[in-house]
């Protein structure tokens, strides 16, 4: 019981990245993983401080496994909400022994030596650290699909945003370390890379070679045994056209781009601090539209930032007609501690702000069902990445990041299929999947 930790990660990829290279340091010092929290000894939250939201799960969490701390469990939070509440989360859940952001990860083997020692509170929250936490011990979670932190940290100051708070400032890894772990990866069998970042697009090698994102981009899908690069999340401002080159000449690019635009009003988007007009933004979205490989373009959308006008508003919704994206998140505007936008006047009611999440979300809906509808005939390569037994349905995942449920005839077994590409007949296409069977 001593040695087991069970963890628990809330928020974006590069959390659950951080998360398997927690779980790899950790099972490397000789602890064991188990899978609730009433058979461990550690208890690790992996927490999100993106909206208040997900902020709140984590003190939910501890407030129910309050009691259990007199029982010898030892309680960490670390992640997001570790950074930005520090020493505060003491306070508010004394049953915490550590509390650590993500800068400090590297030290976590010192840390778990002092909690073995009997020390009962240990922090780690300096963000002053210039090594990026990349072990080798990283223990994945996909067979097939991993992931590969290219840059920690962001130097944008949106407003509104709690991340270059919570992550500290950038800090690339240099372009010899990702080649070396994307052609590990390979060789243990892995074919799908997702390169992440909170901004990829201002990749910038450390050392002598000196490359930007594109080429670093380009040359990782060049790897032996590559067969999809993915890459998350990028900045319009540092989206530049040698990204869509890169797209459009390699197939083993994935033909899809998350760039969040957050608002389709240039007002808004000044005071959102995000460094680009609406036409700047469309001009990206141009590009992309008239590669000969068709992108498929996702994004986030707030709605309700502080002064955000009713005409403001049908901006993001006249965005949305003209681009077409092919998925969006969402999200309520949600007050952070220490950001520009706090300060600001006019913060609009919750219920306006929910009306306007209601009106975006139908509208997607509609523009999501009328472009998988268009699918409907079209064969699509797939990566099999699971299996629903109940519905005795496939599900795979398009080079443009949908998700395909489909049948199978042929003879393989769930292990066989699992990982291999094949191709699908789409038959049905809804809101948020479409639906096939494979070719022979
Ligand atoms: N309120 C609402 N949404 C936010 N996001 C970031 N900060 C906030 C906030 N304070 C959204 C943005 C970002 C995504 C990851 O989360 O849309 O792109
Ligand atoms: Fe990821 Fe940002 Fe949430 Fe941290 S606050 S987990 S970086 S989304």
């Amino acid at each position: 019981m001593e040695k087991t930790f069970y963890i628990e990660t809330f928020g974006c990829q590069m959390n659950a990245h951080d998360s398997e290279k927690v779980v790899g340091t950790l099972l490397h010092e000789g602890y064991t993983q188990v899978e609730t929290v009433e058979a461990a000894h550690y208890v690790f939250y992996n927490t999100c401080s993106i909206r208040d939201k997900a902020e709140q799960k984590v003190f939910n969490r501890l407030q129910h496994f309050k009691r259990d701390a007199g029982k010898g469990k030892v309680f960490a939070v670390i992640g997001c909400v570790a950074q930005q509440e520090g020493e505060k989360i003491f306070d508010r859940a004394p049953h915490v022994s550590l509390v650590a952001g993500s800068a400090s990860y590297t030290k976590l083997p010192q840390m778990l030596v002092q909690l073995e020692a009997g020390n009962k509170r240990v922090t780690g929250l300096s963000l002053d650290t210039d090594e990026a936490f990349d072990t080798p011990f990283t223990r994945r979670d996909n067979p097939h699909r991993a992931y590969i932190t290219i840059i920690e940290g962001c130097d944008k100051s949106c407003s509104y945003c709690v991340v270059p708070f919570t992550r500290g400032p950038e800090r690339s890894r240099t372009s010899a370390s990702v080649m070396e772990e994307a052609r590990r990866l390979t060789d243990s069998g892995y074919s799908e890379i997702q390169l992440l970042g909170q901004n990829v697009n201002s990749y910038r090698d450390p050392s002598a070679a000196g490359w930007d994102f594109a080429t670093l981009l380009d040359r990782v899908g060049t790897v032996g045994g590559i067969r999809r690069v993915r890459f998350t999340t990028s900045h319009p401002r540092d989206f530049v056209k040698p990204i869509v080159d890169a797209i459009d000449s390699n197939p083993n690019l994935c033909n899809h781009v998350h760039l969040p635009v957050q608002s389709g009003s240039s007002r808004v988007l000044e005071g959102m601090q995000r460094l680009y007009t609406r036409d700047q933004y469309m001009e990206r979205i141009s590009w992309m539209k008239n590669a000969r490989r068709p992108i498929a373009i996702t994004s986030d959308i707030i709605v309700g930032f502080p002064g955000e006008t009713e005409k403001d508003f049908e901006e993001t919704l006249s965005l949305l007609d003209e681009i077409q994206y092919d998925s969006i998140f969402s999200f309520k505007y949600s007050q952070r501690p220490d950001t520009a936008a706090l300060q600001m006047s006019d913060h609009i009611p919750e219920e306006e702000k929910t009306r306007r999440l209601t009106i975006v979300q139908e509208k997607q809906r509609a523009i999501q069902i009328r472009q998988n509808s268009a699918l409907i005939g079209a064969v699509e390569e797939v990566n099999v990445e699971g299996r629903h037994e109940a519905l005795g349905l496939w599900v795979g995942r398009t080079s443009r990041n949908r998700t395909l449920n489909f049948t199978h005839a042929g003879p393989e077994t769930g292990a066989e299929l699992l990982g291999k590409y094949v191709h699908v007949h789409v038959t049905r296409g809804g809101p948020n999947s479409l639906a096939g069977e494979t070719v022979n």
